[in-house]
């Protein structure tokens, strides 16, 4: 690939992926409204607010590929996820149809489907049951995604993120974890794979105690190498064992199913 576009580069796995996907385009454009420092000589660095619909059609013009990664990641008052994520991906889709439809990896969010029991086992056709609005904002994206490739022929995967850290940080995470290593791989399969479609996948390594079935995403040829369970025993005698009946340890998406809705549209 020539150009390949991050959003939300500056963010936590936006730096990682920046260096981590050096080898997969000639051209990294990153963008961000946060600092991105110095350009290398493989990067572009241009600036953007996502909520910006020209800005945000001028900054996908000349990419083969997006890594869209940029936005509100966690739950936010109404104001900012419609203003960012909502806006904010309609205006990405509308600048991808202008410019020759370049391939997406959609980062959306296991919050799409939080209020899931966590010993439930899931797989990419169950109805989604966002856990916030957060989660609804990947709700429309992921449906997004859908209409743009029905209406179309826009490709898209729509990777379902569980928790993409250097390591699991908490007992849910034993569970949700993605590897930085994981998540890189993916997206080297995400653009290499000759035909996409729109296809949902979700983002977690190969851990023992996952949730989620990702046979329908086989013909990607992802194969995640990592496991959560090497961190078990360091977990478990580092945090401490939540309530049970608490929601938080009921439901997939964990805290997130308790944080209040605040509305200030
Ligand atoms: P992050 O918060 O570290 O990075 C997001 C980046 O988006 C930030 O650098 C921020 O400056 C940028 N951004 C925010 N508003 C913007 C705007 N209006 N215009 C342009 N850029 C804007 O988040 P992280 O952890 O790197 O996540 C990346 C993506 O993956 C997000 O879409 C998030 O929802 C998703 N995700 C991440 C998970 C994780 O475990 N880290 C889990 C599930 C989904």
């Amino acid at each position: 690939m020539h150009r390949l576009l991050i959003t939300g580069a500056a963010g936590g796995i936006g730096q990682i992926m920046r260096k981590k996907l050096r080898s997969l385009a000639t051209i990294l454009r990153l963008s961000d409204i946060s600092d991105l420092g110095e350009a290398a000589a493989h990067e572009e660095i241009v600036p953007c607010d996502l909520a910006d619909s020209k800005g945000v059609r001028d900054l996908v013009a000349g990419c083969d590929g997006i890594l869209h990664l940029g936005g509100m990641a966690g739950e936010a008052p109404s104001s900012q996820i419609v203003g960012i994520n909502v806006t904010g991906c309609l205006n990405l889709y509308e600048a991808a149809r202008a410019h020759g439809m370049p391939r997406i990896l959609l980062a959306s969010s296991q919050h799409a489907m939080g209020f899931y029991r966590q010993n439930e086992q899931l797989d990419a056709t169950m109805p989604m049951r966002p856990d916030g609005l957060y989660g609804l904002s990947k709700c429309f994206s992921e449906l997004t995604a859908q209409m743009y490739f029905d209406k179309f022929g826009q490709e898209t995967a729509i990777v379902r993120i569980g928790s993409c850290f250097e390591a699991p940080r908490d007992r849910r995470m034993l569970a949700t974890w993605l590897s930085y290593d994981d998540f890189a791989s993916l997206v080297d399969r995400v653009f290499k794979v000759p035909r996409l479609g729109c296809a949902t996948v979700w983002g977690v390594s190969n851990n023992d105690a996952r949730w989620w079935d990702n046979r329908a995403a086989n013909f990607l040829g992802w194969q995640p190498k990592d496991n959560a369970a090497e961190y078990r025993a360091h977990i478990e005698a580092t945090q401490p064992m939540p309530d049970p009946a608490s929601p938080a340890s009921v439901y997939q998406g964990g805290p997130f199913v308790e944080k209040p809705i605040v509305h200030d549209l």
